[in-house]
């Protein structure tokens, strides 16, 4: 190991203390905010129904949603789910720890609160050294914690302690809803989990319900197929919704060579702008650089859409990624970014 990286890990670990006291306030039913690699996740009890309503209370999100389980490294993946095949297994022992939610028939035990009333529940296996200790102290490495992105529903997901607290406000601390956030540094993945349903596989193959970091070519590489779209019958999955992952200023998508031309004539209607982008431009508006390759442009982006937010402009204008496969998670994200929002350039323009 580097020295570099040594220290990022180091820096990224919580203390013993800390970690000793999330671990204590999830099992008493409280919630915790705590760091995965994707981004930070709005953590309860998955066992503990009333503790999981609680998450739902407080990101105004609806009760047929579900949730993710997280689970230790070396967890007993048979005690949350049933008909687990062997291509399911091939990717936990090959991914886990990581950014890969698997989808798998819910064994009967497991709460209703956790699937949204489904059959099936995810499960993920977090790589951040600080969900692993926490994993590892909560219920001693055998529990599940439940944990959706914490934010409030629809919005942009935090990748900082920082930011979590930006979406809660004074809902964080003691006796409040949610008991602490567990500072972890930033997110390095940036974009949430893969998320692939296993539970179907005879009639249907493996589908991929969110595209992520875990392309599905690296996917195919452990299993030897190709997942598929989703279809109709799909389980359902939040972050599928057309609009989510929204800052509060309309987003809009542009292709790099409309950049220029779409600030001057907006400027002109006096309108305010600021640009996500990855092409050096020459410009005097607000604006987030964002690395010309996925990864590091995942790393950023929401953090750039919180910071372009809080300028407080008409709209945000999103310097459009490449349309290949290595961009797919964050073509996703940024497209239901811009949902809402569809036609606000055409509107600014006309007015
Ligand atoms: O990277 C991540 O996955 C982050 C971190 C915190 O782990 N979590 C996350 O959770 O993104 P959330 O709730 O914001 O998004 C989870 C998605 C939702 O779209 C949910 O509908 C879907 O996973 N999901 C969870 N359980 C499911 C199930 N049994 N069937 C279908 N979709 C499911
Ligand atoms: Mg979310």
């Amino acid at each position: 190991m580097t020295d570099a990286s040594t220290r990022a890990l180091a820096a990224a670990a919580a203390a013993p203390a800390d970690i000793a006291a999330a671990a204590a306030a999830l099992e008493a039913g409280a919630l915790v905010a705590f760091p995965t690699e994707t981004v930070y996740g709005l953590g309860a009890d998955a066992e503990n129904p009333a503790a999981v309503a609680k998450i739902y209370a407080a990101k105004g999100r609806p009760q047929d949603h579900p949730v993710i389980v997280h689970i230790a490294p070396g967890a007993d993946l048979d005690y949350w789910t049933t008909e687990v095949a062997p291509e399911a297994r091939a990717l936990a022992s090959h991914f886990w720890p990581g950014p890969l939610t698997l989808i798998l028939k819910r064994n009967a035990h497991i709460p209703d609160a956790v699937s949204g009333g489904q059959d099936t529940v995810g499960i993920r296996c977090p790589s951040h050294p600080v969900a692993m200790q926490l994993l590892q102290a909560f219920k001693g490495g055998k529990g599940g914690v439940a944990a959706p992105s914490a934010n409030k529903f629809g919005n942009v997901s935090p990748t900082t302690a920082q930011h979590v607290r930006d979406e809660f406000h004074d809902e964080v601390g003691q006796g409040n809803v949610i008991d602490s956030v567990l500072d972890g540094g930033s997110s390095q993945v940036g974009i949430e989990s893969t998320i692939l349903d296993m539970s179907r596989l005879a009639t249907h193959g493996p589908v991929l319900l969110r595209p992520g970091h875990i392309t599905a070519q690296q996917i195919a590489g452990v299993i030897g197929a190709m997942p598929r779209q989703p279809d109709q019958a799909a389980p359902r999955a939040s972050g599928t919704l057309e609009s989510h992952y929204a800052p509060k200023a309309p987003v809009a998508l542009l292709p790099t060579g409309d950049i220029e031309k779409v600030l001057a004539e907006l400027k002109l209607r006096g309108r305010s702008a600021a640009l996500i982008h990855y092409t050096p431009f020459a410009l005097t508006q607000a604006n987030v650089a964002l690395p010309a390759e996925p990864k590091g442009y995942a790393y950023g982006v929401y953090a750039a859409l919180r910071a372009m937010d809080l300028e407080q402009v008409d709209v945000i204008l999103v310097e459009a990624p490449p349309a290949d496969d290595a961009w797919l998670g964050v073509n996703d994200r940024l497209r239901r970014a811009a949902f809402g929002s569809t036609g606000i350039i055409e509107r600014f323009l006309r007015s």
